[in-house]
């Protein structure tokens, strides 16, 4: 088993620069099955999740090459795909999902497997399953595999999303820009990814109006064309980064990334005593004193993102004051906070809120991460504590990090990888 060794030190200082948002290059990955022919995807992130979406598309049919270390993905498509997304593949990346939409239109039929991925909260699909009904398709569940069949083709329809959820969003889109007609979604999602997905589906001819707004519009074409397209800045991972050097009272440099992808957090910071400056790439976070606790509401964006919840609870462990963190999207999100006590951080969770008075360090002790945030929001915590904190969860920061500790490193941080044997202890009596 494979573990970070953190030992809790000073400031992070330096610069760091995020590559393509992993959230983003994986739905890019599966639009480009909407288009015959080669689609370049650059500025890909180099981590787990987009070698299991590319072998996932190889198995549909397509041939994918990554090169890492230029950070580009080519995938070229054939006319005739398959349309089983199996459940060995799927259950390792939530994300699987988003081959539905296009599966669908392109082939008639699409059989995904029920995604595991994160562990946090259930995560329904009903809302992927209603927009593709809406379009006509006849969605089902069968044997664990969620099966949507239009064998005549799906036909434009208005939808109106019960919750503006990323995922559904994302799918209705890419199904309907292959359907018959015209579709309106209201109560989309405006995540910048899935900007970031229509603006490559409108470079592929796709017809969309109402991009980052609450209503898409969209008129279906007959057919779309690869294309070359350079991924969004990873937001989540700039987050992650000013977070980082909040905590630590740093001074970093953040670049590669939109500024107002994080306006809501920032502001924030800002006001919990934070200096950030704003450049058009990046910003500055430099933090000479003790911050103040802030209150969190995790909102669709633009409010604050769920993803950067387990680092304002962080945040908010080591800040002056007190301050309540409340987490509406996803119910079991919280293992960052109980782990988080193991630290020694005054935490008390009820429900979807917790409840934090800030300590001035927290003191290490060995903990566990439950997804890629939560592994890297307690290795952060690990920072400001004081000896050395173990967090298993490697696996996870991997999937959604190109380089979590590789970066750490370079702006100061005493962050290593040990590998120990795994012992189990039984007692008996
Ligand atoms: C995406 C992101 C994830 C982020 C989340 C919210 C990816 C790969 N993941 O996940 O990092 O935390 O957006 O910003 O892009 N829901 C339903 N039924 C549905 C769909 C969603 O009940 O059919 C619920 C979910 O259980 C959850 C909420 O809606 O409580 C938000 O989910 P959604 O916005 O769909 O998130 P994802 O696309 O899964």
């Amino acid at each position: 088993m494979e573990r970070f060794r953190v030992s809790g030190g000073g400031p992070l200082t330096g610069e760091v620069t995020v590559a393509g948002a992993k959230n983003s290059a994986l739905k890019l990955m599966a639009a480009a099955l909407l288009a015959v022919g080669r689609t370049t995807l650059t500025r890909v992130p180099n981590i787990v999740d987009v070698a299991v979406m590319a072998e996932l598309l190889r198995r549909l049919g397509c041939t994918v090459e990554h090169d890492s270390s230029l950070g580009t993905v080519t995938i070229d498509v054939p006319q005739e795909l398959g349309h089983r997304a199996d459940y060995e593949l799927v259950r390792a990346m939530r994300a699987s999902i988003s081959v539905l939409g296009p599966l669908t239109v392109r082939c008639g039929v699409a059989d995904v497997a029920i995604p595991g991925g994160d562990a946090i909260g259930s995560r329904g699909l009903d809302l992927h399953a209603d927009g593709l009904t809406r379009l006509g398709a006849n969605v089902h569940v069968d044997h664990g595999y969620l099966v949507a069949e239009a064998p005549g083709g799906l036909v434009g329809a208005p939808i109106s999303l019960e919750f503006p959820s990323v995922g559904a969003t994302e799918n209705v889109l890419m199904a309907a820009v292959l359907a018959r007609g015209s579709t309106m979604i209201e109560n989309a999602a405006r995540e910048p990814e899935i900007g970031d997905l229509a603006a490559m589906l409108v470079t592929m001819g796709a017809q969309i109006e109402g991009i980052g707004s609450s209503t898409l519009v969209v008129t279906g074409v007959d057919e779309l064309h690869p294309v070359e397209h350079e991924v969004v800045g990873d937001r989540i991972a700039a987050g992650t980064w000013v977070f980082a050097a909040a905590l630590t009272r740093g001074d970093v440099m953040v670049r590669g990334f939109q500024p107002r992808h994080l306006g809501f957090v920032l502001d924030k910071l800002v006001d919990a005593g934070v200096v950030i400056d704003r450049e058009d790439d990046g910003v500055r976070v430099t933090c000479p004193r003790r911050p103040r606790a802030f209150d969190v509401m995790t909102l669709p964006f633009p409010g604050f993102p769920t993803d950067l919840q387990p680092f304002a609870l962080v945040f908010d462990a080591v800040a002056e004051g007190s301050a309540m963190v409340t987490e509406n999207l996803f119910e079991a999100r919280f293992h960052t906070a109980s782990e988080l006590a193991r630290l020694g951080a005054d935490v008390r969770v009820d429900g979807h809120h917790a409840l934090l008075r800030g300590r001035e360090r927290l003191s290490a002790a060995p903990v566990v991460g439950s997804d890629i945030r939560a592994v890297a929001a307690l290795v952060l915590a690990g920072l400001v504590a004081d000896g050395v904190t173990t967090v298993e969860g490697t696996g996870h920061v991997d999937r959604g990090y190109p380089d979590f500790d590789v970066d750490l490193r370079a702006l100061g941080a005493d962050v290593v990888r040990e590998t120990v044997s795994d012992q189990l202890f039984t007692t008996t009596g």
